[in-house]
């Protein structure tokens, strides 16, 4: 089963083809999609594992890939003029496409340094890890870090096509692999009732597993979700904000385990819960609803790492927050499973108790588990 999903904005449309062994179709997708030679970007993990399957897809590529060093610390305007370096280096010319192979790093650099490269040339994307596949590589959105913040510099930045090969996932950790899941998680709650149902009823576990049929079937359900989120909303004016559910507590959790101690994913997993608590406690999500949500994400926090932390850390960083609009945060909360609503109207009394009882979950989690 292969499904092709047609994201449409104003100025182009492209496509996004999802299935298993997928890659094999770069060649003809390059040929109807791209433009001149195609030069890879990918990092020495992905080489790693997959290389002689890469070598394959590049039969009519420029022969060497970009390869760089893995991690969030590559995130940084260094690496966009090393590969713009080498770019130059290998002849790249205004005509040619740049094809980003990998995690969301390596996403968000390639489409940033194809962006700038030659005043813009195209890229491709072709995810690698679940977050990638169902979120980054999802909108144009591209960038780097600053020492100040994540994501600080960057652009939109739309992709020829989107390349989603299921098989990628076979060699992700069972962490990485987790924490994008979280991204899934969020688009059912926020989006997708009956992606939320199939979850429930253990789409879950064979996703994990890596049967190839339910990640088609679960990745096309968040792809079209983002992909037609993006089409109302391509700059972020507004619906896109949705996408944030659980990430405003999520990003202050992350930020306070110094990104190590938790992953993103992870991060959010538990911004979810305080989210649903939120919702609940604001008074638009019915109680037994939010129950079955925080039984649901149970099954993932129990092998999510806890962290320590004092509630008054956590509200220091998110109304410190730089993007916080007039010193008053947004919260995405839920009314239903699948509708979403943002209000700025959560008092400090409110979030300073959710967050306290995100302590007490944290520790109950861990101490059954
Ligand atoms: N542009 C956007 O809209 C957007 C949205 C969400 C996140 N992001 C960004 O995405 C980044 C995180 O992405 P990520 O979680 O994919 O991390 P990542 O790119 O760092 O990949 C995680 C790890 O997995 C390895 N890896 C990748 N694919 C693999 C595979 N198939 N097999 C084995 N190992 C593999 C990588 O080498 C890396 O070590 C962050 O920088 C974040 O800011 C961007
Ligand atoms: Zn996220």
């Amino acid at each position: 089963m292969t499904n092709e999903i047609i994201v449409k904005l104003p100025e182009e449309n492209y496509p996004i083809v999802i299935g298993e062994g997928v890659r094999q179709r770069f060649s003809e997708l390059f040929k109807k999609h791209g433009q001149g030679r195609a030069f890879w970007l990918s990092d020495k993990n992905i080489v790693a594992a997959w290389d002689e399957n890469l070598g394959g897809l590049c039969s009519n590529s420029h022969t060497d890939i970009i390869v760089m060093p893995p991690g969030e610390e590559q995130k940084q305007i260094a690496t966009i003029e090393r590969v713009c370096q080498i770019l130059v280096t290998m002849g790249a010319e205004r005509g040619d496409t740049l094809v980003a192979c990998g995690g969301g790093v390596v996403g968000d650099i390639g489409g940033f340094a194809a962006s700038v490269y030659l005043r813009g040339i195209p890229c491709v994307q072709i995810p690698t890890t679940l977050l990638a596949m169902v979120d980054s590589s999802i909108g144009g959105k591209t960038g780097v870090d600053l020492p100040e913040g994540k994501n600080l510099i960057g652009s939109f930045h739309q992709p020829a096509f989107v390349l989603i090969d299921v098989e990628f996932l076979k060699t992700l950790n069972g962490r990485q692999f987790r924490s994008g899941f979280a991204e899934v998680v969020k688009t059912a709650l926020i989006g997708d009732a009956s992606l939320y149902r199939s979850i429930e009823q253990g789409a879950d576990d064979r996703c994990f597993q890596r049967d190839a049929a339910t990640l088609i079937e679960t990745i096309t359900a968040c792809v079209k979700f983002k992909a037609d989120i993006v089409a109302q909303d391509e700059k972020e004016a507004g619906l896109r904000r949705n996408l944030n559910f659980g990430h405003t507590i999520g990003h202050a959790l992350e930020a306070l385990g110094n990104y190590a101690a938790l992953s993103h994913g992870e991060a959010v997993f538990w911004g979810m819960t305080v989210a649903v608590d939120l919702s609940v406690q604001h008074g638009s999500l019915n109680h037994e609803i939010g129950q079955t949500i925080h039984q649901l994400l149970e099954r993932y926090l129990k092998v999510i790492p806890a962290i320590h932390f004092r509630p008054k850390e956590v509200m220091d960083l998110i109304l410190n927050d730089k993007k916080t609009k007039a010193g008053k945060p947004h919260f995405v909360l839920l009314e239903d499973i699948g509708k979403p609503i943002v209000t700025d109207q959560i008092s400090n009394v409110i979030l300073s108790n959710a967050l306290e009882h995100l302590k007490h979950r944290m520790k109950r989690i861990k101490e059954s588990s």
